[in-house]
């Protein structure tokens, strides 16, 4: 796929540069950037950091070529990155440093001699957000190049806030000083080729609209499971759970891509309008079907990997929503994901009514891995009989287009947010929405543990 370059210079300021995300996604995103030739020449990347690492401590401790063809790294492109990569040590919880760096962003702008796009990207953990925008804030690194004449950009990782107030309270402090166009919020998950492949298809193929409706589709199922259980991030997952690190974000994202109105046109404003339209309608589980309507399970072995014999934090969990518009009026929306299960897929399953048997044609969109759309009709069976059996129509990303893979989603959101469009992240009404839609969940599993199942690694999570 043919991406374009960014036409714009930009500093993409790294805060919490040698962090677990920045090693493991973006640092190795930047480097497929500039292999690819797609960032401006006047691109420079700043990484802060508390601790005094060199240059040479971060490139010596970070796999760049982990996406590439049998993890070959291509030697000019590791050299040009060193080469635009510089290295910045403050404490991020004085404000005073934030003057030094407004002044060393101010020299490399004057090096370059171009007034440079400032993208500060905060890969740390959430609870430091509200401090680090205040300061920069403060020392007026919101307002863009000393000469005015290109922006200044805030990107934050999910998740918001931890639940609906938290979140508004971000949502709140980010806005003092940075305005909604400024802020791109990721949720890496848009920026997947297969999602974006959601709208797309549904747009291209309009043979599918007249039945994309509670008249023929019985439920939709969305799921997204992994092999890996929660790894060394401990602190953080012991404190977020399921619920708020993949279905307030992620699984909802998807459920809107499937069920919004399709807009006229493909572009940021009204697809954010209308799938705005649509998070308004998912209705949030009242607490008394809590029980019921969502399921709990935490694999076996967790208390221990987190040394808190008492937690009850869930590594899975269900959903089942419904959507009060009319078009999805009485569709049940289950909503499914978990860690340390049989294996990793995220997948959604559009299930529709046949007339006979209790039996369905099913459309599966394969978001990870194996990358495709299928599509399981009925036809009939050879022979005498008149007798009919499920066949499946297969498409396969990487046979269809010959094996040339696509780009990383975090290739995707830094070249959006340095371009500055916005379709591909979340709107702070969404962010909101989404914790509106959990919000009853997360109070009732918040009291206690009861219902909550445990189950074997390697399984398919709780019966
Ligand atoms: C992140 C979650 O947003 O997505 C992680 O915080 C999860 O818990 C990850 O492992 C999964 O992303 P992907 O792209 O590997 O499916």
């Amino acid at each position: 796929m043919k991406i374009q370059k960014s036409p714009k210079p930009a500093i993409i300021v790294i805060f919490g540069i040698t962090g677990d995300l920045s090693k493991r996604k973006l640092l190795p995103a930047l480097y497929h950037l500039i292999k690819s030739d797609l960032l401006h020449e006047n691109t420079r990347i700043l990484g802060v950091t508390r601790q005094n690492i060199t240059k040479k401590d971060l490139f010596d401790n970070v796999d760049l070529c982990v996406n590439e063809e049998k993890n070959i790294c291509d030697p000019l492109a590791v050299k040009k990155m060193q080469k635009i990569t510089q290295m910045h040590t403050m404490d991020m919880s004085i404000d005073s440093e934030y003057e030094k760096l407004s002044n060393l962003i101010n020299v490399i702008e004057d090096e370059q001699n171009v007034c440079m796009e400032r993208i500060f990207y905060l890969s740390i953990p959430p609870q430091a957000f509200d401090q680090i925008v205040e300061y920069i804030g403060k020392n007026k690194l919101n307002i863009g190049c000393q000469h005015e004449i290109a922006g200044s950009n805030l990107v934050i990782e999910k998740p918001f806030g931890f639940d609906l107030d938290s979140g508004k309270e971000l949502i709140k402090k980010t806005g003092k000083y940075f305005n909604e166009n400024q802020i791109y919020r990721i949720d890496h998950y848009l920026a997947k080729e297969t999602v974006q492949d959601i709208l797309q298809f549904r747009y291209a193929n309009p043979i599918f609209a007249p039945i994309w409706n509670n008249k023929y589709v019985d439920n939709i199922l969305i799921q997204a499971t992994e092999e890996i259980g929660i790894e060394n991030r401990i602190n953080f997952y012991d404190k977020t759970g399921a619920l708020r690190d993949f279905v307030q974000s992620h699984l909802l994202q998807l459920l809107t891509l499937v069920t919004m109105e399709l807009p006229e046109k493909l572009n940021s404003s009204q697809i954010h309008h209308n799938k705005q339209q649509l998070f308004d309608q998912i209705q949030p589980i009242p607490k008394s079907k809590v029980e019921k309507r969502a399921i709990r399970g935490q694999y076996e072995g967790y208390k221990d990997q987190v040394e808190n014999p008492l937690s009850f934090t869930e590594t899975y969990a269900e959903l089942e929503l419904f959507i009060a518009n009319h078009r999805w009026n009485k569709v049940p929306m289950r909503l499914i994901t978990g860690k340390a299960m049989g294996k990793k897929r995220t997948d959604i399953t559009l299930q529709f009514r046949t007339d006979k048997n209790g039996e369905y044609n099913r459309l599966t969109f394969r978001i990870q891995p194996n990358e495709g759309i299928e599509l399981r009709l009925k036809v009939k069976k050879p022979g005498f009989a008149q007798t009919s059996q499920t066949a499946l129509m297969d498409f396969d990303y990487e046979k269809t287009f010959d094996n040339h893979g696509h780009p990383d989603a975090y290739e995707r959101v830094i070249l959006d947010a340095i371009k500055g469009d916005h379709m591909l992240f979340a709107t702070s009404q969404e962010v909101i929405a989404g914790w509106k839609i959990i919000q009853p969940v997360l109070d009732v599993w918040s009291k206690n543990s009861d219902g909550i199942k445990i189950y074997p690694i390697g399984s398919d999570g709780p019966n």
